[in-house]
């Protein structure tokens, strides 16, 4: 049985392989023969907010074969309590897949477990492995391999997407700067863990020098939002902006996972000089994921 719990749990093999069949789902979006998913039905579960997340898996799972059933934690049992457990086990028994976003990754892992179903990660606390395959297509269709490139993270250098970065960097062989105060640099176990080359710095000139790509995430991921005042305080300064472009390579792309907060983690001019690549990588969430949900069922 295969899942997508983590970017740490993938190798650098089934990588590259979810990312060639991205660009064939990509390449024959409406005339793909294929129908994985046909007779399935697919349980989402979303404890959180997601607009782009949500709406790929419905549309992937849909042209897959497969029928996507939105299940807001909210409106169903496990908001009142009912543990995970339970829940999966009852998932199980019933459909034939599981997307779930939740907060802790322990909660997916314990899902998955449970559940004994093709189980994917669309985001918890600590990672957002779908959002960094997503991005690693957009680089790769935009600049080739990652493989030797350098990638500069600016902000909050904790949150999910950064651990998401930090375990594709060792894996796909590139350079990775988190530039972040150091209150929002990530934890040096999880480093690490990690391993690969990856540079954690708060001298945000250091970091862009020759950038191949800079990429931020917003400064209040959700879960966060009692912290909003402090976090906005300390990341003030890690913008993405006209003059910190100009630091990186000349036709270095800009990348923003989405939701944007102008004026905060980007300025509105920068982002919009780069809206294309930004919104590629919000479309490449729907190919690679129907790679994805083809990778697990095979
Ligand atoms: N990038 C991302 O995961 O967006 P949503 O929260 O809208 O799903
Ligand atoms: N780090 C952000 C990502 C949103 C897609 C969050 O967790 O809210």
């Amino acid at each position: 049985m295969k899942h997508l719990l983590s970017i740490e749990k993938l190798s650098a093999v089934e990588i590259e392989r979810i990312l060639a069949d991205a660009a064939v789902m990509k390449r024959e979006r409406g005339h793909h023969a294929f129908q994985p998913l046909k007779g399935q039905t697919w349980a989402l579960i979303f404890s959180k907010s997601s607009t782009r997340t949500r709406v790929s898996f419905e549309v992937g799972v849909s042209e897959l074969g497969g029928r996507p059933m939105f299940l807001s934690a909210g409106d169903i049992q496990m908001g009142r309590g009912e543990p995970i457990k339970d829940t999966a086990r009852v998932m199980g028994r019933m459909v034939h897949g599981a997307v779930f976003r939740t907060f802790a990754q322990a909660d997916v892992e314990e899902f998955a477990a449970y559940a004994k179903i093709p189980t994917i990660n669309a985001l918890t606390d600590e990672e957002h492995p779908c959002q960094i395959l997503a991005d690693l297509q957009t680089i790769h269709e935009k600049l080739g391999s990652a493989a030797g490139k350098v990638v500069t993270f600016i902000g909050d250098g904790a949150c999910n997407v950064a651990s998401s970065w930090i375990f594709a960097a060792a894996k796909l062989g590139f350079e990775l700067r988190i530039a972040a105060p150091k209150k929002f640099q990530p934890d040096a176990k999880l480093l690490k863990r990690a391993g690969g080359k990856v540079i954690c710095t708060d001298d945000l000139k250091a970091a862009t020098g020759d950038a191949d790509v800079l990429y931020t995430d917003v400064w209040v991921s959700m879960g966060k939002e009692a912290e909003s005042a402090d976090r906005l305080a300390a990341l003030n300064g890690f913008q993405i902006n006209q003059s910190v472009v100009k630091l990186a390579k000349k036709n270095a792309l800009v990348m923003h996972c989405l939701p944007a907060y102008r004026g905060k983690e980007i300025d509105e001019k920068t982002f919009e000089a780069n809206a294309a690549t930004i919104f590629d990588q919000a479309e490449n969430r729907l190919h690679v994921q129907k790679a994805v949900l083809r990778w697990v069922v095979s």
